[in-house]
């Protein structure tokens, strides 16, 4: 891992928190107000990392309602140049299939009345970042190559469909979505990564099927199910932030 101050956006799971030494919690006030939960510092093998609850410390924040604004504003005004999120995502692509690691290089968004952007007031002129690449190649290179090393089953590549949630979609939307390309489905994707983008963070996504996307699977999708997986799941998401730092 290259100099820089690492961050991991993710919910519950992450045994690798155990290992962090130096660890204290900050609470953060940014100008578009409170983060989801304190960031909590802390070095693991020698490099500072910072961790933030997406869904709030409790686990009660649903997607529609994260303040994704003051998340990565709050990382970046501690330092971090490197954002690693970790998402629960539906397998669209019929060879996506729980459990498995799916590294995303494009996006679509669906998601609608979400704060998305820092360039919206007080501007002195209009501003486009560019995002036809949504995410770091630098970062998912780095996170490829730990996964190849692990042996990890992982797809390297595929388009992320954010939806609003906090329903599951139906199985009519998520044949649209396949039409569309997307591989994967969550909620959590945007505008995380275009707000990262806007900052200048280098960004990229773990995505941890969590359940073949509804009408892809046999039934309704089942929350015992999703949550037994991404249990499994997690483990593969430690041991390669271990080896990725
Ligand atoms: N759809 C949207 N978000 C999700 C899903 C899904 O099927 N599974 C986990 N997060």
């Amino acid at each position: 891992m290259p100099s820089g101050k690492v961050a991991l956006i993710g919910g519950t799971g992450f045994s690798i928190l155990k290992d962090l030494i130096d660890v204290h919690a900050e609470e953060v006030e940014t100008p578009f107000g409170l983060p989801s939960a304190p960031l909590v510092h802390g070095t693991l093998s020698g490099h500072q990392l910072v961790f933030l609850a997406r869904h709030g410390e409790h686990h009660i924040i649903p997607p529609h309602r994260i303040n994704y604004r003051a998340n990565l504003w709050s990382l970046r005004e501690s330092g971090v140049k490197y954002v690693i999120a970790i998402a629960a995502v539906g397998g669209i692509n019929p060879r996506i299939e729980p459990k498995c690691i799916v590294f995303p290089n494009q996006l679509i968004d669906y998601t609608w009345s979400r704060e998305h952007t820092f360039f919206s007031e007080d501007l002195s002129h209009v501003t486009h970042i560019d995002f036809t690449n949504p995410y770091c190649e630098a970062l998912r290179a780095l996170l490829i190559k730990a996964a190849r090393n692990l042996e990890l089953h992982t797809f390297e590549s595929g388009t992320y469909g954010a939806t609003q949630g906090p329903r599951l979609e139906t199985a009519a939307e998520i044949e649209k979505l396949a039409r569309d390309g997307c591989d994967i489905v969550g909620m959590t994707g945007m505008p995380e990564a275009s707000l990262a983008k806007e900052l200048g963070l280098c960004y990229a996504t773990c995505a941890i099927c969590a359940n073949p996307a509804p009408g892809r699977g046999a039934g309704e999708v089942s929350m015992d199910d999703i949550r037994a997986n991404l249990a499994e799941g997690m483990e593969a998401i430690n041991r390669l932030l271990r080896e990725v730092l």
